[in-house]
């Protein structure tokens, strides 16, 4: 179903979001000359062939070929419907788009996980009355002012608490219509012994797990009673995948993108005394090691991730393991070290948020020290054999860097740690690099400059009338004068179907008042394929200042590609009446003089 907005609405939602700075959200961005550039979030890559132009206000990524405005962006990203798109900037900027039209605001989400999310909004909301307001929270409130956290940082993260009451939880949730068996199966309520539904977080702290758009998907419930398990989360569903989803994405996003660093925590009571201390750009997985999925997608908004797990063995092997996952999709990670047993959540209470922000945030190890030192641990580096088995492991890992001065500088640490030559390590380190045949170096390099190449090879392959019609289509699209001029000389008579459907489709927008703009005008054209071509074109560079001539030019190799065009194929059907009426001389004399245009098209060409 497609759902009416006023032009002029959709209008004033584009103008007021700027496509960098949506896009940015999603995509660390990095200014290069006149574009932004940056890792694409619609097909893996490692080196950025995404580009966001902000004059234009459109995207395109070299790679995939995906390309679009700020709504088409979200509907890829987000699988949103136009209509959510524009709702979704609409509320970022405060505009209200009217009741009649709200109503289809969830739309793309099944009616089952609506219910599930209201929900889940109704529970988080009465499970933070309950701690905030009543006598059964009170216990659990008092737990979590020991612990540190303030009424703000409470509010924020809408902490909760879900009292022992065996139906409590049951009977508002069917006040509200929610069938207790649905509850179960959505894995808010559970069934206990006695086959009576109960909540499951009955006696816990409740946090609530929100998606990256900020609304709450599951819960985990901490004991305050010594219960085991100590969490509790919900249950896998649809809303709530584990492996997907980050803590505190939501909030952490925006500051992620300006500081260009995400740090990773264990613990949701990490995220959370580290925000109130100030530190915004952290999150957590939900009790499980990081996935690739939710490696992939801190990768897209930071350079540099910090891992900062706590201070003990299980807490430095899950660094490794997040950190190595990190590192191998193209991450710059980092590693804290926390002193041992203490997790972050603990050495902010003991030694304060200065502390923790200079100390262990700002002295993270590189990624390679950090291996240098965790590799010790297998080693008893005052025996000989054991010291070269190690240093044999750190030379491993320094072959794989690519670059030559930071290679050099683990090389030289390296070397005097362990008093080697430098010229015994550069030997070694250069020895597996050409084992490793440079495939490195090469795989690097292809995504990005293949497709920019290949782009601009194809067209030289292209006969000059069909570069002619890309060129003006190109200016046309730019500028409104240049397209009349077009109009009026050539009309929609392009010799190639796909320019004369862009043609036709920009000379109708220009015919409604528009003035040239790429961003607004895609959003007509419905075809994938012509709308990024469009965006491909637009992506082109153009000069200001193109001369009339060269647009007569243009228009001329269009045109006598008709004139061409036209007469062979009079002479085609000249030498069809030949051989009807039998004259073969005359046919292959016909044949011949076709033969001698073809020619000279070609050569025009070439
Ligand atoms: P931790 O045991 O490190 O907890 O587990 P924590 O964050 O330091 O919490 P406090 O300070 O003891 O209150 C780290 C994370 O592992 C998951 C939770 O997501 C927790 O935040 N976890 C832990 C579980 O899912 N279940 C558990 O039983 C324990
Ligand atoms: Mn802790």
């Amino acid at each position: 179903m497609t759902m009416h907005i006023p032009e002029e609405t959709v209008d004033e939602i584009r103008q007021s979001n700027d496509i960098v700075d949506v896009v940015g959200e999603y995509v660390a961005l990095k200014k290069q000359g006149k574009n932004f550039f940056g890792l694409c979030p619609f097909h893996g890559e490692k080196t950025p062939s995404f580009s966001v132009t902000q004059d234009k206000q459109i995207f395109h990524c070299f790679g995939c070929g995906k390309g679009g405005n700020v709504f088409t962006f979200l509907m890829e990203i987000e699988g949103f419907s136009f209509y959510q798109a524009v709702q979704h900037l609409a509320d970022k900027k405060g505009f209200s788009l009217s009741e009649s039209l709200g109503s289809q605001q969830e739309q793309g989400v099944s009616n089952e996980e609506q219910m599930n999310l209201k929900a889940f909004e109704w529970l988080t909301k009465l499970y933070h009355h309950l701690l905030r307001h009543t006598k059964e929270g009170k216990q659990a409130y008092q737990y979590l002012l020991e612990r540190g956290f303030s009424d703000e940082i409470i509010h924020t993260f809408q902490l909760g608490y879900s009292p022992q009451s065996k139906d409590l939880i049951t009977q508002f949730l069917e006040k509200k219509g929610y069938h207790s068996q649905h509850m179960v199966n959505a894995g808010v309520l559970t069934t206990n012994d006695h086959n009576q539904t109960t909540d499951r977080f009955r006696g816990r702290v409740i946090f609530p797990i929100r998606n990256h758009l900020g609304k709450s998907v599951g819960f985990g419930g901490r004991t305050i009673t010594d219960q085991e398990p100590k969490y509790l989360n919900s249950p896998e569903s649809i809303l709530f995948q584990k492996g997907k989803l980050l803590f505190n994405f939501d909030l952490a996003r925006s500051s992620i993108r300006k500081s260009g660093q995400a740090i990773l925590f264990e613990g949701y009571m990490d995220v959370i005394a580290a925000y109130q201390a100030g530190i915004m750009n952290g999150l957590a997985t939900l009790g499980t090691s990081i996935t690739e999925a939710q490696a992939r997608l801190l990768n897209r908004y930071a350079d540099t991730i910090i891992v900062c797990y706590d201070g003990d063995e299980a807490g430095i092997n899950a660094s490794y393991k997040a950190a190595r996952l990190l590192h191998h999709i193209g991450s710059n990670v980092k590693v804290s070290a926390i002193p041992e047993g203490l997790d972050p959540d603990s050495y902010i209470a003991k030694y304060g948020s200065d502390r923790f922000k200079h100390e262990i945030i700002e002295a993270s190890y590189t990624y390679i020290s950090f291996l240098m030192e965790y590799f010790k641990k297998d080693y008893n580096l005052k025996l000989e054999g054991d010291r070269i088995q190690y240093i044999e492991k750190v030379i491993d890992e320094l072959a794989l860097i690519n670059r030559p001065m930071e290679r050099e500088y683990y090389a030289k640490e390296l070397a005097s740690e362990y008093e080697l030559s430098m010229d015994t390590i550069v030997y070694e380190i250069n020895n597996r690099r050409k084992k490793l045949g440079n495939h490195q170096d090469k795989q690097r390099t292809t995504s990005h400059t293949k497709s920019k190449l290949s782009f601009k090879k194809q067209n030289k392959l292209l006969p000059a009338f069909h570069n002619a019609e890309k060129q003006l289509l190109t200016y046309m699209l730019h500028d409104f004068y240049i397209a009349e001029k077009v109009k009026e000389s050539l009309g929609a008579s392009f010799n190639i179907d796909m320019h004369k459907i862009i043609v036709t489709h920009l000379y109708a927008f220009y015919e409604e008042g528009h003035e040239a703009n790429i961003s607004q005008f895609i959003e007509r054209i419905d075809d994938d394929k012509i709308k990024n071509f469009i965006i491909e074109l637009a992506m082109e560079n153009v000069h200001a200042d193109i001369s009339d001539k060269e647009i007569q030019d243009y228009i001329r190799i269009i045109k006598a590609e008709h004139g061409d065009k036209a007469i062979i194929r009079g002479l085609q059907e000249e030498q069809k009446n030949a051989e009807i009426q039998q004259d073969f001389v005359r046919a292959a004399q016909i044949g011949m003089e076709i033969l001698e245009i073809q020619k000279k098209i070609k050569n025009a060409n070439h």
